[in-house]
């Protein structure tokens, strides 16, 4: 393990400046600002930043798989690519400070990237490191990093933090108990974080999700949204300068929990 300042290479996979035609000529219809997006290799991370780029916003997607970062990047002029895994907590810092330096203009953060363990914590084999890995990568590192982009962010006019969040945040599905915990606490650092930085310019906006049809719910759960649907919910309430974005049937998360809890507990313990 590096340091917690130490000093990993980062790999951005796109090395010229941004001289991209498409950039110089893109008429943003869009106010954000470049916008890193993680876990974009795959699901609604990849729908997030093909939809923000399509829609002239310069994007940074992070994601462990170099070959669909490339990918990625050579489907639109307006991402470049930076490869990184997110469970290396302790090199984030020193890695946050190499994109602000190469990408000033970065005012947007999306934490997106996620893993879900479907295990019982009595399951034979699941042990503490693999817990720990899931706790890192779906609640430490947004924490680390939004500490370490927060005083970059703090400086632009306009600048968003962005938590995805779950139903599963809500109310615990039974096979997910570190998963569900994991998006509870990324819940309330969104609420905690918006109370610290009311006043400045940085918004904080938590977007919950339902099931949507990705690797993460493969082979299960019926009545999924596709990650088109869902990213594109994010983006339009974004623009609306929703403090919170109940995606899809999300939104009936918060009713039920009011008027008929155990109705809604039965619904998401079966995940
Ligand atoms: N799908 C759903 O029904 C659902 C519901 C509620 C909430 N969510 C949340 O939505 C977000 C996206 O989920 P998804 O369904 O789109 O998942 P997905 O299709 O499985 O994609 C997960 C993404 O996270 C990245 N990732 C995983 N571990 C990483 C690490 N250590 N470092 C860097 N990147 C890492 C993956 O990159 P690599 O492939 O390169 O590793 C991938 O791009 C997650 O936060 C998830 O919890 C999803």
């Amino acid at each position: 393990m590096t340091a917690w300042w130490g000093g990993s290479t980062v790999r951005f996979m796109n090395t010229k400046p941004l001289q991209h035609s498409a950039l110089q000529d893109a008429k943003p219809q869009s106010a954000l600002p470049r916008t890193l997006v993680t876990g974009a290799t795959a699901g609604i991370g990849q729908a997030l930043a093909l939809q923000l780029a399509q829609a002239g916003v310069p994007v940074l997607a992070l994601g462990r798989n170099a070959q669909r970062l490339q990918a990625l990047q050579d489907s639109h002029a307006l991402i470049a690519t930076v490869v990184c895994d997110l469970a290396d907590v302790a090199s984030l810092p020193a890695q946050a400070a190499q994109w602000v330096t190469r990408y000033p203009d970065l005012a947007c953060v999306i934490h997106n990237a996620g893993v879900q363990d479907n295990v019982r914590m009595d399951d034979a084999g699941y042990d503490a490191d693999q817990l720990r890995t899931e706790v890192d990568i779906n609640l430490v590192a947004p924490m680390v990093l939004t500490q370490a982009l927060l005083p970059h962010l703090q400086s632009k006019q306009q600048a968003w933090v962005v938590n995805i969040t779950s139903g599963l945040g809500f109310v615990p599905k039974r096979t997910s108990a570190v998963y569900s915990a994991t998006k509870a606490g990324l819940h309330l650092f969104s609420e905690g974080l918006r109370v610290q930085l009311q006043g400045s310019s940085v918004r904080v906006v938590e977007a919950v999700m339902p099931l949507v049809d990705t690797a993460m719910t493969q082979g299960r759960g019926t009545g999924k949204i596709s990650p088109a649907q869902a990213a594109s919910e994010v983006i339009a309430g974004l623009h609306k300068g929703h403090a919170t974005v109940w995606v899809g049937k999300a939104r009936a998360v918060p009713l039920l929990q009011r008027f008929a809890p155990r109705v809604l507990a039965r619904i998401m313990q079966r995940g």
